[in-house]
């Protein structure tokens, strides 16, 4: 069976990780019809007016499936980010985003294996804001819904019970945040007792980052809003070797798109030096989406073997390869078991 898959390449490092992960996924044998959709962002505005054309979210829609590269959003003002907006508009509630150590990386700690879920479509990034000429005061509102808050819990407590996880540790700011924070913590609470085989328990933010920089093993999966998940989700990629390792997905009823954590890293683009695991890391979530269990398993395994292995990797992890050696070598090992 071929599987039709929307490709938005980005920008900046975009093009190179999705390249190298394209030819892994590739290297499987699977079929993929790719829809590609070169511009997006920056690009998209010269090209068509608009940073995310509609053709994109249609095809996202119809194929319900997409892997995305990093698209750059402009600071302060300029259009709004395309990756919320994407996230937003095909209602891509649930941000998975595992955080596992790969063997061979020098890290602070070995064994880290978290898994943080980020409610996707609310919060701070919900876009409601005002700036008052007049009074010179800014509003940003963190906009929490009841139902947007019991479907990234269920999500997460669903997830963690089929993937027989241990403990659910709730992160927020109840204490300052009153109504938005204490809700959420509320509802978190509600959905526990109808999972009795997990733990639960609950952090505030602050304390929640002391708690994983020093004792990330006595956590499991963390469930929060928005602002703290991204958040925490830079600083949990950091605990097992930083940004160039840590993959994504985000997904709705309807559809899902996978995309690393990581940003387009205009201090490293277009020098061959970008790790593209973390994307491969997406693609192998990706792929037991569509249910190529197998493909997915040989890539899984090929990249910790190289990993452990550790003679072919990128500058972030320690090694001295580029992007294209490690694409190449990584090619090479999955082609080969793939046809074993
Ligand atoms: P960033 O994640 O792009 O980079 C942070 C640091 O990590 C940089 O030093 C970079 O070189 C390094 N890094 C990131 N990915 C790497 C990789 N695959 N291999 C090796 N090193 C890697 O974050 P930054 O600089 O804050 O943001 C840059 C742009 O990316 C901004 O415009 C931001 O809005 C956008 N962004 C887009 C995202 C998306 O498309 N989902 C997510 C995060 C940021
Ligand atoms: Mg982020």
């Amino acid at each position: 069976m071929t599987h039709r898959i929307t490709l938005l390449p980005g920008d900046g490092i975009g093009p190179e990780v999705v390249d190298a992960t394209v030819r892994v996924l590739e290297a499987t044998g699977i079929s993929v019809s790719w829809d590609v959709f070169d511009k997006t962002g920056t690009d998209a505005v010269e090209a068509f007016g608009t940073p995310l054309p509609d053709d994109i979210l249609d095809s996202i829609s119809e194929n319900r499936v997409a892997l995305k590269g990093p698209i750059t959003t402009p600071l302060g003002g300029g259009f709004k980010s395309v990756n919320v907006t994407l996230r937003q508009r095909l209602d891509l509630f649930a941000n998975v985003r595992p955080c596992k150590s790969l063997p061979g990386i020098k890290t602070p700690f070995e064994n880290v294996d978290l898994i943080i879920f980020r409610e996707n479509t609310e919060g701070l990034y919900s876009g409601i804001e005002n700036y008052d000429e007049r009074l010179e005061i800014s509003d940003t509102i963190a906009r929490i819904t009841r139902a947007g808050s019991q479907r990234i819990m269920r999500f997460a407590f669903e997830y963690a019970h089929r993937e027989g996880r241990r403990l659910i540790t709730l992160v927020h700011k109840a204490n300052i945040l009153k109504k938005a924070g204490a809700m959420f913590l509320e509802i978190g609470r509600d959905v526990a007792p109808d999972y009795p085989e997990l733990e639960v328990n609950d952090r505030i933010i602050d304390n929640m980052s002391m708690q994983l920089v020093m004792y990330p093993e006595r956590y499991d999966c963390i469930v929060t809003t928005n602002l703290f998940g991204d958040i925490l989700s830079d600083l949990c990629a950091g605990l097992v070797g930083g940004l160039g390792v840590v993959a994504g997905a985000n997904i709705g009823e309807d559809c899902a798109a996978f995309e690393a954590v990581h940003g387009s890293a205009p201090d490293i683009a277009g020098q061959n030096k970008a790790n593209p695991t973390a994307l491969i890391r997406s693609a192998v979530m990706m792929l037991r989406y569509i249910g190529e269990t197998s493909a997915a398993t040989i890539v899984e395994e090929e990249l910790e073997a190289a990993y452990r292995e550790g003679t072919t990797l990128t500058a972030d992890v320690g090694g001295s390869s580029t992007t294209t050696e490690f694409r190449d070598y990584l090619v090479d090992r999955v082609a080969t078991r793939a046809r074993s």
